[in-house]
């Protein structure tokens, strides 16, 4: 016999759309997803598949079931066996005989945690010691008797847990690997939470795997957390997710918010599609958990500059896992919990209807500095949406996120496609830490080398006041793209004088270290032909951008199916590198030997 939990765990993690995407060619529809019935081998799209539900069901000839009854039918397998098949795709091990295997490995961790949960669970009840922790409870606007089944605990300050823990029949060794004991560099043991209220944390089935413990007053760390465990990986675990689960696919949508209050308020208050990382940006493992049980999220998180980080940090996660992504504004300083606590659901109703799609909020942000209308701000700020574009991993999301760009930036449509698919998704980052960039991250990378041509006119620069001069006249400040570069372009444009450029006082010794170098690598220009390097390297460096575009099309067309398309960018290729051999005749740079490379394939 299979453990009932053990089923439903199976079927929770189960993805329907993926398993019978691979036999019927599914299509979105809103929450569901359509295609051709393979039971009565339908043409039309009458077979429906509900995530959200974990069922199949055909309007015509009435077929329906779940991932299991998916199996049997199709394969001819028994219940249980198609159990067992579900769980082996999965990776889940389902105990053959629980009498010879013998129980879960970490079982003794699981009771560890239950018991001590027990025993903190009954101080926050009772104890004496733990007057401050319900006062403070209180004080938060929670009444003692609703938040009875939230389990809260106390860890009292004193040496009373291990005695009692010991009591219970728990070693000191299953409370350190549960994280509920630390040793010290002296080797002694204390315990880990000492005069904090405990959240419990649950895994998906229920099972307590940790806290988080809050001071009762100011101090820091204002929370303490279980540390990583075998039963308690915080980047696999959401906060208050077993409790939500339900709540989430009826609602077709969850909230996501930034801490364990804000999760507790809107729950208590009847909002209960509601989760929260643990302490760090959303991990993509999280997303995939969320991704297994809806299709909508909406990020519910501080509107400061770090809530934003992290809104656009989780929200691009999200979208990788192919969730639609709203985001709600929270009034200024305002969390979740305070709007809830002072306006109780409507206001947090009022906030929700109010969210609006993640990328349309970060142009928002981006027109509200006024990116939109400088041409110098511009490619920064599409540099901050392609991110976003490039995450959106369901087509039609990617399709309506370019369209929506182009339109707003003025670049055209095809060039951004280009430009998104020329270049690969970074790798995802690491867990980040909380207080990771986002809104004032410099968007040029700070490179420490220039190209070639940026070198040589630095380079003339420094010998002599002539070259000074004539930079003045033709070179632009932005033909630098290392910003160390650029810096000293900024520099040495300022020196007046015939001869070779006086380094100016004061120069930190990371450009006056770059200066020294550039003024002796004299082999960068030929003895006779300063002028003709100078005009090259000029034309090169005004030319990049044409270059750049010239390569973002030629992906294009690549990728091109449409062949009206495909003649289009071909067109607009040839006018374009018209318009560089006119205006920068001697660029010979990475287009240059593209260009090449393309004659030589065509003779
Ligand atoms: N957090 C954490 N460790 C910290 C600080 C915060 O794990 N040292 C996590 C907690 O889950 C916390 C969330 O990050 O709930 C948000 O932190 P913060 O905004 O600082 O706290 P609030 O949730 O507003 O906490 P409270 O309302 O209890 O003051
Ligand atoms: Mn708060």
């Amino acid at each position: 016999m299979i453990p009932d939990e053990i089923i439903e765990q199976v079927r929770d993690s189960a993805d329907l759309v993926r398993v019978i995407g691979e036999v019927v060619s599914l299509k979105r529809t809103g929450a569901d997803w359509r295609g051709p019935c393979p039971f009565h081998g339908g043409t039309h799209r009458n077979f429906a598949v509900i995530p959200r539900k974990g069922r199949y069901y055909c309007f015509v000839c009435k077929e329906a079931g779940d991932i299991f009854s998916w199996h049997m039918k199709r394969a001819g397998l028994s219940y249980p066996d198609a159990v067992r098949e579900v769980a082996r795709s999965l990776g889940i091990v389902i105990p053959e005989n629980t009498q010879r295997q013998g129980p879960d490995p970490r079982e003794p961790l699981f009771s560890a945690v239950a018991v001590a949960h027990d025993w903190f669970v009954r101080q926050f009840r009772d104890a004496p010691e733990a007057a401050e922790a319900r006062k403070y409870v209180v004080g938060r606007g929670f009444e003692l008797d609703t938040i009875e089944p939230l389990e809260f605990g106390f860890a009292p300050r004193g040496s009373g847990f291990q005695p009692a823990m010991a009591q219970l029949g728990l070693d000191d060794a299953a409370l350190l690997e549960s994280g509920l004991l630390a040793r010290r560099e002296d080797g002694s043991v204390v315990p880990r939470f000492r005069g904090r209220l405990l959240l419990p944390i649950h895994d998906l089935r229920g099972r307590v795997v940790g806290f988080g413990g809050r001071l009762l007053g100011p101090g820091e760390p204002k929370y303490l957390n279980s540390p990583e465990t075998p039963i308690f990986k915080k980047g696999q675990t959401l906060y208050n997710l077993h409790a939500a689960r339900n709540s989430i696919r009826k609602e077709g949508a969850v909230i996501v918010v930034e801490g364990y209050f804000d999760v507790l308020r809107l729950a208590l208050a009847g909002c209960e599609h509601v989760v929260a990382p643990l302490g760090t940006a959303l991990t993509s493992d999280q997303a995939e958990l969320l991704r297994r049980i809806t299709t909508q999220a909406i990020l519910l998180l501080d509107s400061d500059m770090a809530g934003l980080k992290a809104t656009f940090r989780a929200g691009d996660e999200l979208l990788r896992h192919e969730l639609r992504v709203r985001v709600a504004t929270l009034p200024p300083g305002e969390d979740p919990d305070t709007l809830v606590q002072r306006g109780g659901l409507a206001a947090l109703e009022s906030v929700l209807a109010d969210a609006i799609d993640l990328l349309e909020r970060k142009i928002q942000i981006l027109d509200r500095k006024g990116w939109f209308s400088g041409i110098e701000h511009r490619r920064e700020a599409l540099d901050r949406l392609l991110p976003t574009i490039r995450a959106a991993k369901d087509p039609i999301q990617r399709e309506l996120y370019l369209s929506l760009v182009a339109e707003r930036s003025g670049v055209d449509k095809k060039v951004l496609e280009a430009e998104v698919a020329s270049r690969p998704e970074p790798a995802p980052r690491p867990v980040a830490p909380r207080s990771e960039e986002w809104v004032d991250a410099e968007p040029r990378p700070a490179r420490g080398d220039g190209s070639k041509a940026e070198r040589i006119l630095l380079h003339l620069m420094e010998v002599s006041g002539e070259w000074r001069a004539r930079a003045r006249q033709v070179v632009l400040e932005d033909w630098f793209e290392a910003e160390d570069y650029r810096r000293l372009f900024g520099l040495l444009r300022e020196i007046a004088g015939e001869g070779p450029a006086q380094v100016p006082e004061g120069l930190d010794l990371r450009l006056g270290s770059l200066w020294a170098r550039l003024l002796s690598e004299r082999d960068l220009v030929a003895p006779d032909r300063h002028d003709q390097n100078f005009v090259a390297a000029c034309d090169q460096l005004a030319a990049r951008p044409i270059e750049r575009e010239l390569l973002y099309m030629d992906a294009g067309i690549k990728r091109a199916i449409d062949p009206a398309e495909r003649r289009d960018l071909y067109n607009r290729m040839g006018a374009l590198r018209e318009e560089l051999r006119r205006e920068h005749p001697s660029a010979t740079a990475a287009y240059g030997a593209h260009r090449m490379r393309r004659r030589a394939r065509r003779s």
